[in-house]
Parts: C-alpha cells; sequence; structure tokens
C-alpha cells in the first residue's frame, strides 16, 4: 500500500474512533446557523417564542465580525451572557426575518383556470377559484443579495421564484411542493412548475441531494423523495421532453444520493434484501428547534445526546415530524426521547423510490437509453420483492414499516397503503385488501379525514390530526381499484375532506396545513409549533380532488361511510373479490 493511502485509512480510522465516541458532524459548516456558542446561548436564552425566528434572521456584518464580536461579549461576562445584553447583541448584528424575500406574483397565474368549470357545486366552485388566488400569496423571490453574499443568510439561494407552504415556513419543502405543484398545474401554471423544478434540480447539482427546506440547517438532512414524480407531472403536462433529456442524470443523481446514503440491508430467511431508511448521521440540536432538541437532550449522558439528536433529523427528514412512528425505542412510546427513526424501515419511503424507479426506467425508454430502462426495471423488480418478503403483512392486508430489531410495527398509519398509491404491488387483489385492512381499523368510521394515526401522542403526524398527503396517499390509492365499491369509498373519503377544508375555510377564511379531525374539522395541534396557514400542499389537494371529483362533490353534506361500510362487514372478502373480472 502506498504511504500516502495509508495514511488516509489511518486518518479514516481516527475518524471513525471519533464518531463512535458520539462526536457527529454539525448539521451544517455556519458556527452562527447550525453550531457554536452564539447559536447556543441565544437559543437556550428563549428569546423567541419559536426557534426557527433566530436562525431565519439575517446577518447585519460579516459572520466573522459577528462572531469575534460575541466572543469578545461572552469573555465580558464569562459565558454567561444576561438575556438583556443578548438581546441587544442580536438587534445590533441581525436583520429582521423575511427581508430576503420578496412577494412574487407568478407570471403565468391565470384568474379562471379550466378546472372551476369543472366544479358542479357552486359553492365549491366559488371557494376553488378562492385557493386559486392564494398561489399568489405564497410566492416568494430571493433577492439578489443572497447570491452575492450567501455568508450572511441562512436562507439558501434559488433563482427561480417558487410557491412556499406559508405562515412560518416562508421557503421552499421539498415534498410539500409536489403537492403544490399538483395544484399548479390544474391552476395551468406549468411555467412556474418549471421554475420550482429548475430550482430542485439546481440543489441536486450543488448538493448531490434535495435538502429539506430552503435553509443551510436542512442541509444535511432530505425529505420524502418527490422529485422523479415532480418531473413525470411536469412531462405529463406540457410534454416537454427536451427538459426531461437536459436532466435525466441528475434525475439519476438524486435517486443515487439515496443508495449511496440511505441503504441497509436485512437478512431474513437466508436472502439478504436491500431497502432504504431515514437516516442523518449529523449531530447537535436542530438549529431550527434547537433549545427543545438540547432539552429533551438533557437527561441523557453527554455521549448518547448526537444519537438522540440524529434520531430526530432523521424524523424531521421523514417528513413525519413527529410521530409515533418512530417512537419505538424507549420506555415511554409517548416520549419523544424514545426516538429511533433510522431503525424502521419506512413503506412510504420504499414505496416513493419503487415508483421513482418505475419513472426512470420510462423515462430512460422514452429517450431510447434502453440499458438506463432496464436497470431501473430490475431495481424496481428487486424493490418489490424486498417489499412483499418484509413490509407486507397478509393476514392483515397491508404494508407495515419493519423495526430492524422487533419485525413488522402493525399500528395503524396511513402511509402503510402507499404502495397502493405508488403502483407498486404485484397482485391487484392487494387494493381490495387494502380496503378491508381500513374497515378492521375502523378508519372510515372518521368522517372529517383519515387520521394520520389512531395514537394520541401529542405529535402533529398522530391523532387526532389529518394531513393533505395522507387523504392523497390512500384516496389514490383506493381509486386504482377496478371495484366499483373499492372506488365508492375513495370517493366519500375524498368528500369528507373537501368538506373538511371547506367548513373550516367557511368559518376561519384560511387553509391549514393540517386539521383536528376529532372536534368536527378544525385546524390541527400539537407539536412543536402553532398550527400554520396558507397552506401549499393542503390546497393543491384540494385541487385535485375538486379536479377528479368535481362533478360529484358537495359543500352541503357531510356523506356517512354507511354503504361501503355495511357491505364490507356482510361481504366475506371472497365474495367481494368474486365480483372483479380476474
Ligand atoms: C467563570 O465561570 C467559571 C465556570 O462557571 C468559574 O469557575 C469561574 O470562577 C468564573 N470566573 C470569573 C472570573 O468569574
Ligand atoms: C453521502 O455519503 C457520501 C459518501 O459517504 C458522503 O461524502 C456525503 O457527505 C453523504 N451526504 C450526506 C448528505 O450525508
Amino acid at each position: 500500500m502506498a504511504r500516502g493511502t495509508w495514511e488516509l485509512h489511518l486518518l479514516l480510522l481516527l475518524g471513525l474512533g471519533l464518531r463512535s465516541q458520539g462526536a457527529l458532524p454539525p448539521p451544517c459548516e455556519s458556527q452562527i446557523y447550525c453550531y457554536g456558542e452564539l447559536l447556543h446561548q441565544v437559543q437556550m436564552a428563549k428569546l423567541y417564542p419559536d426557534d426557527k425566528q433566530f436562525v431565519d434572521m439575517s446577518l447585519s456584518t460579516a459572520p466573522d465580525q459577528v462572531l469575534q464580536r460575541f466572543s469578545e461579549l461572552a469573555e465580558a461576562h464569562n459565558h454567561s451572557i444576561p438575556r438583556q445584553q443578548l438581546q441587544e447583541f442580536v438587534q445590533q448584528h441581525f436583520r429582521a426575518v423575511g427581508q430576503e424575500l420578496q412577494p412574487w406574483t407568478p407570471g403565468d397565474w391565470k384568474e379562471s383556470p379550466q378546472l372551476l368549470q369543472k366544479i358542479a357545486d357552486a359553492r365549491l366552485r366559488v371557494w376553488a377559484g378562492q385557493l386559486n388566488q392564494i398561489w399568489k400569496k405564497l410566492g416568494k423571490q430571493i433577492k439578489p443579495e443572497v447570491l452575492s453574499q450567501p455568508e450572511r443568510f441562512s436562507l439558501i439561494y434559488s433563482k427561480n421564484p417558487f410557491i412556499v407552504p406559508g405562515g412560518r415556513f416562508v421557503e421552499f419543502y421539498y415534498w410539500d411542493s409536489y403537492w403544490v405543484m399538483e395544484g399548479l398545474l390544474l391552476s395551468e401554471m406549468a411555467e412556474t412548475v418549471k421554475g420550482m423544478l429548475q430550482n430542485f434540480l439546481d440543489l441536486v447539482k450543488t448538493y448531490g441531494h434535495i435538502p429539506n427546506g430552503g435553509r443551510v440547517y436542512y442541509l444535511q438532512r432530505s425529505q420524502p423523495p418527490l422529485l422523479t414524480l415532480m418531473m413525470d407531472r411536469y412531462v405529463a403536462h406540457t410534454n416537454d421532453i427536451t427538459f426531461l433529456r437536459e436532466n435525466i442524470e441528475t434525475l439519476a443523481l438524486e435517486l443515487n444520493f439515496w443508495t449511496v446514503n440511505r441503504t441497509i440491508s436485512v437478512y431474513l430467511g437466508g436472502k439478504s434484501y436491500n431497502l432504504n431508511r431515514y437516516h442523518v448521521p449529523y449531530g447537535g440540536p436542530r438549529p431550527e428547534s434547537y433549545s427543545k432538541d438540547a432539552d429533551l437532550a438533557d437527561t441523557l449522558p453527554e455521549e448518547d445526546r448526537d444519537v438522540l439528536w440524529a434520531e430526530l433529523k432523521a424524523g424531521a427528514e421523514s417528513g413525519w415530524d413527529f410521530s409515533s412512528r418512530w417512537l419505538v425505542g424507549g420506555p415511554n412510546p409517548n416520549s419523544l426521547s424514545s426516538i429511533r427513526t433510522s431503525k424502521l424501515i419506512p413503506v412510504d419511503l420504499n414505496a416513493f423510490l419503487c415508483q421513482a424507479e418505475e419513472l426512470m426506467s420510462n423515462f430512460y425508454s422514452r429517450l431510447g437509453n434502453d440499458a438506463q430502462a432496464e436497470r431501473y426495471r430490475s431495481l424496481r423488480t428487486q424493490r418489490m420483492a424486498a417489499l412483499n418478503a418484509l413490509l407486507w403483512d397478509e393476514q392483515k392486508g397491508a404494508w407495515f414499516d419493519y423495526d430492524m430489531e422487533n419485525g413488522k410495527n402493525l399500528e395503524f398509519y396511513p402511509s402503510n397503503l402507499t404502495p397502493l398509491w405508488a403502483g407498486c404491488f404485484s397482485d391487484p387483489s392487494f387494493v381490495d385488501k387494502a380496503l378491508k385492512y381500513l374497515e378492521d381499523s375502523k378508519i372510515l368510521t372518521y368522517q372529517h379525514g383519515i387520521p394520520a394515526s389512531l395514537r394520541n401522542t401529542g405529535q402533529q403526524w398522530d391523532f387526532p390530526n389529518a394531513w393533505a398527503p395522507l387523504q392523497d396517499l390512500v384516496i389514490r390509492g383506493l381509486a386504482k381499484s377496478s371495484s366499483p365499491r373499492t372506488q365508492e369509498v375513495a370517493f366519500q373519503l375524498a368528500q369528507n375532506w373537501i368538506q373538511t377544508n371547506f367548513d373550516v375555510y367557511s368559518q376561519k377564511s384560511a387553509m391549514y396545513e393540517k386539521y383536528d379531525i376529532s372536534n368536527g374539522g378544525q385546524p390541527g395541534g400539537g407539536g412543536e409549533y402553532e398550527v400554520q396557514e396558507g397552506f401549499g400542499w393542503t390546497n393543491g389537494m384540494a385541487l385535485m380532488l375538486l379536479d377528479r371529483y368535481g362533478d360529484r362533490l358537495t359543500s352541503g353534506t357531510q356523506l356517512t361511510l354507511q354503504v361501503p361500510h355495511c357491505l364490507v362487514v356482510a361481504l366475506p372478502l371472497q365474495l367481494l373479490l368474486s365480483f372483479l373480472p380476474w
């Protein structure tokens, strides 16, 4: 072995040695926004009700100068700076939140997209028109100073304007943007979608993956991988094959990140399977929830804290931050300190990737690259076999997150049906089995939307909250069935969700990121911050349902699920299946 290589190897071992003692690298390089004494002191003083506020402020001078002044201040006070002085320091060296973003009215916005004509119910049609107006409020453009002096901002520069979720979320978010884009395409705003897609592709070229959101403190974690699907929707709408051809390799690069950085092997029944997980091996509290993460770790020995913080980041990467889904590692299953996201193989993540592999295979076929088309087809085949072997439960009729230590987690989550939505199943009877699974789990008795789970932990991705993307996973999954009854349940779930969105909108003139379904349908609660208005993916999902079922949806009645409910209870599964054509 050449000497240079050997030295490198030694360094690597030393590096690994350090890691095994629990010192993981920080979530980004910035000593202001991601780690260090300044961040620690300001966040632990809890100067703002929401920790995100401080890390979203920009600097009024160069970072070196801010750090120098801070170190002087810290020394003057023997590293315990009184609150008042800390507040003055922040006022002097930071600028108020949001100044680096300017409102943007999309150039392709239209007053009356065709979609509106499809909506039979007059009140729903007016409401859809108002949802279409909201895009103008959610449009943002980044000011050029963020490009010229990036070191002064936590915001990551993107050249094209974009649509944000709303509320405290004034930057882009990865998986939110998929439902936003579906809505935008229905609003005939394909140019806006193309710009957002281009931003994401640029991020992949720069960082090798798409960060959770548009801030440096989100850099080392991603979010559910839906970029390939975004491209598919855009191309299906515009037939812009040139754009696809120009960017196919960047799509492949993003999927490669999930393969290289997020694969896990499981051995079962003498076979080895490769699947994916959420996993963020970076330490320290999440900068945007710093004091919460620090307080949570307070009771742990120092050497265990980074592991907890890494699991919290992996939970954030899943998009389900946070949920009982990930709280499977401690004595108290309702405490966030039990989080161990990376020990689970999630159904939804693997279904999203399975779908991406199919889309890539189709894209490459279209572009005439048969070798790559075949490669992705074979990756998909392998993944489907792994899903069947590890996650599918024949008795329950659904897929379940696979806990590396304890096997399948049989709790109800809407994500358990993601393979239907993603078209990632080989046996058509799975769709109707899934209906029975929903029935057995008593999910169809909830009239205001499908809850994120049946466990009330106080976390926001748990009962009684319901989220737009999770309605989509179930509704469009069931709608794939050729059974009229299953399709009817899909429609009625759509009616319930539209009713909740519409009723709350009628009372509050606002759309929300999540809804509390326990209470007749209200804005949701729980978790780490107040419920936010806006709201990108909720609006996108409402427009999708209005597009698909606009001829039947009504504003006035909460349909009960009586009809299919009784049928499913009364008829044995075999009889139900005997109605199907195969
Ligand atoms: C500074 O703080 C340290 C630790 O809290 C303490 O031991 C030390 O005596 C302090 N020094 C002064 C000059 O107050
Ligand atoms: C992904 O893994 C590669 C190779 O180990 C590493 O260099 C890179 O930093 C990782 N990316 C992230 C975001 O962790």
